[in-house]
């Protein structure tokens, strides 16, 4: 008879938290998941070679396994950043990334004077707005989420997800 016992072995996790670099664009598809955002990502990538943007990723064995966009100030609203493009990979979710990761967005914003800072959260994600309420963001508004890309294969992709747009007072 076979054991039923299953071996098990803790592996300690070292997560970086840095700048994408160009090295990462073609790592942040996540194998497939996210192909069809690799316009965006280059887009962004260039953006931020110019100073526009901020390309954040959580790093684990030099494998961007998070990411995090930053707007660090908003044309249309002055002193205050903007996150989006957040997510973990799927078998890393709940484990403190996330939160470490805006943790650390928030710091190079409050190092570059900016005090605000917004996110907007999908209406029917209500983990993440859960996440982001208990990190201190409050709900400002809401917006029909309406926004277009161009996908790999040279297709604009009209995306339109209500959400929540919620603020935070950096202190
Ligand atoms: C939201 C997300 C970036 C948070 O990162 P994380 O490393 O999982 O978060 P942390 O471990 O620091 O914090 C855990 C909290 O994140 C939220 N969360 C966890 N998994 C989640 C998921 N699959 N989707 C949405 N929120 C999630 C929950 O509030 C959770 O707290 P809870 O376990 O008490 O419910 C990550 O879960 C994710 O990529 N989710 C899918 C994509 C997404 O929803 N992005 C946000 C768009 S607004």
């Amino acid at each position: 008879m076979v054991s039923e016992i299953s071996p098990t072995y803790e592996v300690p996790l070292r997560i970086q938290f840095r700048f994408a670099t160009r090295a990462d664009l073609p790592l942040l598809e996540w194998y497939g998941q996210y192909t069809h955002f690799r316009n965006v990502y280059q887009r962004t990538f260039q953006e931020q070679s110019l100073g526009g943007r901020w390309m954040l990723v959580a790093d684990l064995n030099g494998f961007p396994v998070g990411q995090l966009f930053v707007v660090p100030e908003l044309s249309y609203y002055p002193d205050t950043g903007y996150f989006y493009s957040f997510r973990i990979m799927d078998h890393l979710q709940g484990l403190g990334i996330g939160t470490r990761l805006l943790n650390y967005a928030e710091s190079l914003l409050w190092a570059e004077g900016i005090r605000g800072v917004i996110i907007s959260a999908v209406k029917t994600n209500r983990r993440a707005r859960e996440l982001y309420e208990r990190l201190g963001y409050h709900i400002m508004r809401e917006d029909e989420g309406r926004w277009q890309y161009t996908n790999h294969l040279g297709q604009t992709v009209e995306v339109h997800e209500p959400c929540w747009i919620l603020e935070k007072h950096l202190q």
